[in-house]
Parts: structure tokens; sequence; C-alpha cells
């Protein structure tokens, strides 16, 4: 057998498996050695014959494919090793799995723990690696638990093993300690405002998944109605407002009221905001960021939530909002505040989805004649009493999770395109804003101020 195979090299079959579609799109010929001794072609369609063969044969290429293979094989191996969202995704799960196994005191003990840190933590200056580190780690267990506990309560109650009230006063003091750890965390990044690069290449922070994006609209939510209750705090922002209102926010109120009121003719703020545009008071403050922690704690695994496309699975991505809200407020005792702050995420003022419409819909049956009197409330109250739209901290909520979603590198929405800070405002106005009455001018353009206050580029420093 004198064969020349000075052109051609072996191929090990393993990376022919690893990569058989690339091989074939690029039409590569490989080679055998057949009985005769002569170096011949096997046939694409029988290369799974050759490489399942119990028989070991060694396959060649000719050498001018070498470099072409062994760029495939690279980018194959960075793709892997570089998709961080899915590992921090596999995190994510393991742990839920943990958590699943542990008994109710262990998880209280584990959230108690990173409670101390955190308390520990707040006599610290500043937000330092190690402090924001331990954050992320905490927010991340404490949701999870809390995602894996409900998640088995639903199991629990639907095979009549317990009774939600049985589940309510066990979860109790589970809620109270992650309570106690959010105003911790509240408390340190209240005193410091400039947070987004002491975050940036954590994992659970920028490396994509959903505990990721619950961490970073936690974060922002937090840090964005202190900045929203800075800038009320003047008078003059309140007359700004009102005589801004006319001319730049009155139609747009309008637009969302003639859906549900046609009596109502809005000129001044009031007319639109139950009792004018207010602040949040410190126990607000400290305790509405629960919700942004726990907003999406209905999601399953496998879908794109952002519903700016028709595309998606619809059906599928509203679900989580109804699972968040059925959990929240059958499996745990939260104030009103923050189940409806959850509740209320995806409302977009009657253009979304959520509770709202079974609300208004019991109202108009009760009483035809009803007219919903506001578009925005501050209270909670109201929003059960459907005397409003929109509920505020739930706006804030909204707007929050919309610009996440649009800045964030693992969501791939509008093919795959991941926003400036810039262009993720440009949208939200053109889209959100002008296009369809969906999040509230006002509390926006207070957030485009807080977005461009901020020293760097976006929360996400990528
Ligand atoms: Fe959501
Ligand atoms: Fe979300």
């Amino acid at each position: 057998m004198n064969v020349d195979l000075s052109q051609y090299q072996i191929i090990a079959s393993s990376i022919i498996r690893d990569n058989k579609a690339s091989f074939i799109r690029a039409n590569i010929p490989f080679m055998r050695i057949n009985r005769e001794g002569k170096i011949v072609p096997i046939p694409i369609k029988d290369i799974d014959m050759v490489l399942n063969s119990p028989k070991a044969m060694n396959i060649y290429i000719n050498k001018d494919y070498q470099k072409y293979i062994a760029s495939i094989v690279n980018i194959k191996k960075t793709k892997e090793k570089l998709n961080p969202a899915m590992e921090a995704e596999k995190d994510s799960l393991e742990r839920m799995l943990k958590f699943q196994k542990m008994s109710l005191g262990e998880k209280i003990d584990r959230i108690s723990n990173h409670s101390r840190k955190m308390t520990e933590a707040l006599k610290e200056k500043t937000i330092t690696k190690t402090v924001a580190h331990d954050m992320i780690e905490s927010q991340t267990d404490a949701s999870l638990i809390l995602k894996s506990t409900v998640f088995q309560n639903f199991k629990q109650v639907k095979n009549n093993d317990k009774t939600f009230e049985k589940i309510q006063n066990e979860n109790r003091e589970l809620m109270k300690v992650t309570k106690n750890l959010v105003i911790s965390i509240v408390k340190i990044l209240s005193k410091n405002p400039e947070t987004s690069d002491v975050f940036s290449n954590l994992k659970h922070y920028s490396e994509g998944g959903t505990a990721a994006h619950s961490n970073r609209v936690f974060v922002m939510f937090t840090d964005f109605i202190r900045f929203y209750n800075t800038q009320t705090n003047e008078n003059s922002f309140f007359v700004k407002m009102r005589r801004q209102f006319s001319e730049e926010y009155s139609q747009f109120y309008q637009n969302i009221i003639n859906k549900y009121n046609d009596y109502k003719t809005i000129t001044i703020l009031e007319d639109a905001i139950e009792s004018g545009l207010g602040r949040l008071n410190e126990n607000e403050l400290l305790n509405l960021p629960v919700a942004a922690l726990l907003h999406d704690i209905g999601k399953v695994k496998d879908i794109d939530y952002f519903e700016g496309e028709n595309t998606r699975d619809i059906d599928r991505i509203q679900r989580h909002l109804f699972n968040s809200y059925y959990l929240v407020t059958k499996m745990i005792e939260l104030p009103k505040e923050i189940s409806l702050t959850i509740g209320f995420h995806h409302e977009y003022n009657g253009f979304g989805y959520g509770p709202f419409k079974t609300l208004y819909e019991k109202n108009k049956v009760k009483d035809p004649r009803f007219r919903i009197p506001y578009v925005l409330t501050y209270s909670a109250d109201s929003i059960s009493n459907c005397n409003a739209i929109g509920y505020f901290p739930a706006k804030v909520l909204e707007i929050v999770d919309v610009y996440d979603a649009l800045i964030d590198p693992a969501r791939k929405y509008r093919k795959g395109k991941i926003f400036t800070k810039e262009e993720a405002l440009t949208l939200m106005e053109d889209d959100f804003i002008v296009k369809h009455t969906k999040l509230d001018p006002i509390l926006f353009h207070i957030f485009k101020e807080y977005i461009m206050s901020k020293k760097t580029d976006a929360i996400l420093n990528i």
C-alpha cells in the first residue's frame, strides 16, 4: 500500500461528530483509504456509517482545509465558553434544586446569615467589591429560595396536601427575614447612589439570565425611587410640572381615560393623577423594592419575556405575570402595596395584561354606569377599588423593567440588538409613549434624567 498522504491529515472522528453540520455546509470532502490502497472520498451520506462503524477507520482531509476546520472548532469552543447567561441560568437551577431539599429552618437560616452580613456591611463607607458580591449573592439566594418554596407550595395545594392558610403561616418567618435582608440592602444602596460599576461583571448581575434581570431591576428600582424623591423634594418641581401639564402631558392622559371614562376632560394634573403628583414615604422607599426583587417569581425557563414583538409565545409570556401575582398573593402574606406592584407591572395603562381588566369588568357588571376617575394613583386602596388605571410603584417597575430588557445582553430583542442607554431611552419614548400610551410620560422624563445622570454607560458595564 503505497499511497502518498503528504497532502492529507487525519481528522479525529470526535471533531467531525461535534461539528458535522458546519462541515457539511462547507462541503469539506472526507477521505478514506480503500482496499486497493487508494485515497478516495467518503460520500457525505455514508459519513455516519463510517463514524459509527465498530471497525476504526482513519478519516483524512486535505491539508488545505486545516485552517478552516481549526477556525470552525475554535468558534464553537469560544461560543461554548462565552455563554455566561447559560452558565448563570444553570447555576440558578442548581441552587433551586438545592433549596428544594432544604428544610424551612435551613432556608430561614441561610437568608438570616445573608441579612447579618448585609447589616454588617452597612458600616462600610462605600460599596466595596466584596460587599457588592455578597449583596448580589444574597439577593439571588433570597429570590431563588422564595421561588423554589412557592413552586413547591403550588404542588402541595394541587395535591391537597396543604391549605393556603397553612402555607402562608409557614412562610411568614421566611418572608420576615427576606424583608429584613431587603431593608439592609436598600439602606446600603441609598447611602451609595452611584452603584452600577461596582456590580458590573458580577455573575447574577451582569451575566444574563432571570436572576440577573431581577437583581438589576431591584437595584435600579431602589436607586430610582430615591432619585424620584430627591427631584420631587423641591416645591419648584410641582410648580413646573403643573405649568407644563396642559401643553406636554394632558393629551396623553386624555387618550387613556377616553377608553374608560367618556365624561372626563383632563385639564389640570389633578384630573389625571389622584391627589396630584406625590412623593413616597420612608416606609415605601424601604419596602417597595421587595416587589422589584420578586416581580418575575412566576417565570419559568425557556421563554424570552420581552413583549415588544408579536412573534413570541404571547400566552406563555403573559402567564408569568399571572403566575407571579397568584404565587405572591396566595402563598405569601404581603402588604397590598407590594403584591399590587408585582401584579400591575405589565398593565401599560390598559394596553398590557394583568389583574386590572378583571377588576374593571367586575365593576362594570356591578354598575354599568361605572367610570374610572383617574389614570394614575399612589394609593393601593384606590387600585383595589378601581379608582385608577395605573399604580405608581408599578409604573416605576414597568419603566425599569422595559429599560433593563433593552440593555440586557442576554435577550434577543429586535434581532439580537443590545441598546445603548440613549437608544433604549429613545425607543421607549417613541414606542411606549408616543406611539402607544403605555409608560407614564412624567415618570419617564424623570427616569431619563436619572439615567443620564449616571456616570457609567447604562447599568451594565459591558
Ligand atoms: Fe415581568
Ligand atoms: Fe421583568
